[in-house]
C-alpha cells in the first residue's frame, strides 16, 4: 500500500476584491501613519505565505512582527521572509494572534517578545504603528473551547492598555473577517449583546442599533450589521480608559478567495490626553457601510443602499476622506 501523504491546509488565498482593499484602501492608510510618523513604521501582522501586504507596505516598514497559527504555513511565512524581504527587519512568530498579543508585555522572561522597545519603569511595550489582523473565519470563535471569545475581546483591549501602548503616537487597527453567522448560537450572542447595550443607551444610539439588529437586506448584510455593532462597542469598550481617541473608517463588505463574504474594518488612533476615558460609541456605530462593486472598475467602493441612521454628508466625507478624491465624489 502506498504510504499516506500528509495532507497540507491550503494557504491563503487572496482575491480581485481582497487586492482592491489592500491596495486602494489599506495602503493609503498605512502611508498616512508613515507620513504622520515621519519615519518607516512597526508593524504587527498575519502576512500568510505569499506575504501580499509586505508586498505593498513593506518598503514602507522598519520592522514587522508576524504571525501564524499553522506550522507548516509558518515554515513558509519564515522562508518567505528570509528570501524576499532579507532586508526588512523582522521576526515571525507561531501561534494564536490572540495569544501571541495577550502574552507580551512587561517583564515576563518566558516569551519571546513581540514588541522590542524597553523601558525601565514596565518592560516591554506594545511598539506598533500598525496592527493588521486579518484573521480567518468568524469574528467571534465561539467553538475554540469557550475562551476564544474571552480571548479575541481581551486581546483587543489588550492593545488599548495605556501602560505597555506607545499612548503619544497615532496608529491604525485593521480587522478582517468573514461575514457570516455560523449559526444561531452566533447569532444570538450577537442580538443578544446588542439588545443588552441598547438598554443602557440613549436614544439616538439606540436608533442606531434597532437599524443593526434589523433583519432586512442578505444574509451577509445582516451578519455584517451585527458583527459591525459589536465589533463597535469591544473597541470603544477598549479605548475608554487609553488616551486615544478613535477615528472609524468605513465597513467594507467584499468576497475573498473561495468567494467567501468577507468584512473589513480600520480605526486610526490618535493620542489625545484631553479625551482620555472618553470615546463615544456613536461615530463607530454611524461609520458607513461600503462594498467592493463586482466589476471591479473604478470607482472601486460603493457606498450600500441601506446605512446607519444620523451620519450627515459631511461626518460621511469625512470618513470617506483618506480615500481617491474621484471615488468619494462618486460615492457621496
Ligand atoms: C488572510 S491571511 C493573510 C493575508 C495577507 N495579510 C494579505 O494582505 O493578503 C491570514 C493569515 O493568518 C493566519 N491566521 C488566521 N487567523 C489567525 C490567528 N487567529 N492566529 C494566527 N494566525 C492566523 C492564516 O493562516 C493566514 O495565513
Amino acid at each position: 500500500m502506498a504510504p499516506m501523504r500528509r495532507r497540507r491546509r491550503p494557504g491563503f488565498q487572496s482575491s480581485q476584491a481582497k487586492d482592491l482593499v489592500r491596495e486602494k484602501y489599506d495602503l493609503p492608510l498605512v502611508e498616512a501613519v508613515a507620513r504622520r510618523k515621519n519615519s518607516p513604521i512597526r508593524y504587527f501582522g498575519l502576512p500568510g505565505v505569499q506575504a501580499l501586504d509586505l508586498r505593498s507596505w513593506g518598503h514602507l516598514c522598519e520592522y514587522v512582527a508576524a504571525v501564524e497559527v499553522f506550522p507548516d504555513q509558518f515554515q513558509q511565512l519564515k522562508h518567505q521572509l528570509r528570501t524576499q524581504f532579507g532586508t526588512l527587519e523582522h521576526r515571525a512568530h507561531l501561534g494564536d494572534v490572540d495569544e501571541v498579543i495577550l502574552r507580551n508585555g512587561g517583564r515576563n522572561s518566558q516569551w519571546t517578545f513581540v514588541s522590542t522597545t524597553f523601558r525601565e519603569d514596565v518592560g516591554f511595550i506594545w511598539d506598533f504603528d500598525v496592527v493588521y489582523l486579518d484573521y480567518y473565519g468568524k469574528f467571534l470563535p465561539y467553538n475554540r473551547g469557550g475562551t476564544g471569545v474571552q480571548k479575541r475581546a481581551r486581546a483587543l483591549r489588550h492593545l488599548f492598555a495605556s501602560d505597555r501602548q506607545n499612548a503619544w503616537q497615532p496608529w491604525l487597527l485593521v480587522l478582517t473577517v468573514e461575514s457570516r453567522l455560523f449559526g444561531p448560537q452566533d447569532r444570538s450572542q450577537m442580538r443578544q449583546f446588542l439588545t443588552v447595550s441598547k438598554e443602557q443607551a440613549d436614544e439616538e444610539t439606540g436608533t442606531i442599533i434597532d437599524y443593526l439588529l434589523s433583519e432586512a437586506g442578505t444574509a451577509t448584510e445582516q451578519a455584517a450589521r451585527l458583527v459591525h455593532g459589536t465589533l463597535s462597542y469591544i473597541i470603544a469598550v477598549a479605548a475608554s480608559n487609553s488616551d486615544v481617541s478613535i477615528s472609524p473608517r468605513p465597513t467594507v463588505l467584499y468576497r475573498g478567495g473561495s468567494n467567501t463574504p468577507m468584512l473589513h474594518f480600520a480605526y486610526e488612533m490618535s493620542p489625545s490626553s484631553l479625551l482620555s476615558g472618553y470615546n463615544s460609541i456613536l461615530p463607530l456605530l454611524r461609520s458607513p457601510f461600503l462594498s467592493v462593486r463586482d466589476d471591479h472598475a473604478e470607482p472601486w467602493f460603493q457606498l450600500l443602499p441601506s446605512q446607519p441612521p444620523g451620519q450627515t454628508e459631511s461626518a460621511l466625507r469625512a470618513t470617506l476622506d483618506f480615500l481617491d478624491e474621484r471615488q468619494i465624489n462618486q460615492i457621496v
